[in-house]
């Protein structure tokens, strides 16, 4: 699937769309250069699944947890990650298999730790404005 996000207010039904489109799979991997809107969307996928408290990218701490109105959502930026140790020394494949939402920034840093199921979610720059935003099921 694909989705044109025109402009950042548009977000909010396209994360509408893509969660009610992805069914049941809890896995997001969000690709991308930087500034491409992947803190962005996931922002709004958030705020979709009901969390109230302000969703920032985890840079320094990796993983985020929020509290959604019926689920928990772990927030993972592994841009600044030297190695995949690091990854599985945070518990990184507890969170992946946990059951819980998991949205995951810069998954290319931890390719050997990847679920062999997942959402991927690929951002492109169309303008300031409007990013394209391809769904695909893994
Ligand atoms: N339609 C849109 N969707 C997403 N972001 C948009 C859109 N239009 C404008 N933007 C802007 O693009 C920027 C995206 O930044 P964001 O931090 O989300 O990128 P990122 O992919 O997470 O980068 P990084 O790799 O550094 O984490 C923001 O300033 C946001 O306001
Ligand atoms: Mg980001």
């Amino acid at each position: 699937m694909i989705l044109t996000a025109t402009s950042l207010q548009a977000l909010q039904s396209i994360a509408t769309q893509l969660l009610s489109h992805v069914g049941t799979e809890k896995i997001f991997l969000f690709h991308g250069d930087m500034g491409s809107g992947k803190t962005t969307l996931i922002k709004s996928l958030c705020e979709v699944l009901g969390v109230k408290e302000s969703v920032t990218s985890p840079t320094f701490a990796i993983v985020n947890e929020y509290e959604g109105s019926s689920a928990k959502i772990f927030h993972f930026d592994f841009y600044r990650l030297k190695n995949q140790t690091e990854a599985l020394d945070m518990g990184a494949e507890e969170y992946f298999y946990s059951g819980n939402y998991c949205f995951i920034e810069w998954p290319e840093k931890i390719p050997d730790m990847l679920p062999a199921h997942y959402i991927s979610i690929s951002l492109k720059v169309l303008n300031d404005d409007s990013r394209e935003i391809s769904v695909e099921k893994i």
